[in-house]
């Protein structure tokens, strides 16, 4: 019969054997089959612009910010056997970030930001998804990565310089969020676009119709939901905090959003 002190020896190094076996096998992990352990880095400012940074041909750095309802950059295209360090943060609520078909798996939290490395060796569409509940356009939150061979990728245009909208309204409306559910060039998305909507007579849900002029943006932003359109767009809009000089740039860049 084994006394308690030899019993409780044994236990202890198996116990100790376990941690061994566990601690080799993320090391074997690790080294042979790039699996990234995901990192909450607290010596990065969080950011709030996405992009793609080249350090060199195969080494790639990716910052993404998920905000209401989409991840920025949208479409990112690396070359096949590059190794990307993708670093994540949220611009307005708590995000998840999956990305279908590797292991990568992080959490977008606001004033935080999460790190993982990927290393991408075949030719592959991937699939990011946020997996964590973020209001009323989560389903429709998502993009892609695109992985292409070497000779595709050094072949790719360049793509086109983006053309921000000067307007000093757009910026009160990506600030406001308004942005997230109203496109300003004709996209579908949660609330109509914005493009070409005014002058437009639109039903409304009590029956009644109404010709989208400057009153009828004001009364909308100052009331959201009083008038509420008919059909598709059936939903509430919230209230947002703009002061009246706001309001009227706003109604002035919608007349030239054509
Ligand atoms: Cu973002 Cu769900």
């Amino acid at each position: 019969m084994l006394s308690v002190t030899q019993l409780e020896k044994r236990i202890i190094w198996i116990s100790l054997a376990f941690v061994a076996v566990l601690l080799g096998l993320s090391v074997l992990a690790i080294n042979l089959f790039h699996v990234g352990l995901p990192t909450c880095l607290t010596d990065i400012k969080p950011f709030q612009k996405g992009e793609l940074i080249t350090h060199s041909p195969t080494h790639y750095e990716l910052h993404y910010v998920a905000r209401m309802w989409k991840f920025e950059p949208e479409d990112v295209t690396v070359p096949a056997g590059s190794t990307v360090d993708i670093y994540l943060s949220a611009a307005d609520v708590t995000h998840g970030l999956i990305l279908l078909g590797t292991n990568l798996n992080l959490m977008a939290v606001p004033g935080v930001v999460n790190y993982a490395r990927v290393k991408f060796d075949k030719p592959r569409v991937y699939q990011l998804l946020c997996h964590e509940f973020c209001g009323i356009g989560h389903d429709r939150m998502a993009a892609e990565l695109h992985v292409v061979d070497m000779e595709t990728f050094a072949a790719r245009p360049s793509p086109p310089p983006a053309d921000q909208p000067t307007h000093p309204a757009h910026k009160v409306l990506d600030d406001n969020l308004c942005l997230a559910c109203h496109s300003i060039d004709g996209q579908p998305g949660i609330g109509p676009t914005l493009k070409g909507i005014y002058g437009q007579t639109q039903k409304l849900r009590d029956g009644s119709s109404a010709t989208i002029n400057d009153a009828f943006i004001r009364e909308k932003i100052l009331n959201p939901n009083a008038k509420i359109l008919a059909g598709k767009f059936e939903q509430e809009m919230p209230k947002t905090d703009l002061t009246p000089e706001e309001i009227e740039e706003i109604i002035e860049y919608i007349q030239t959003l054509k």
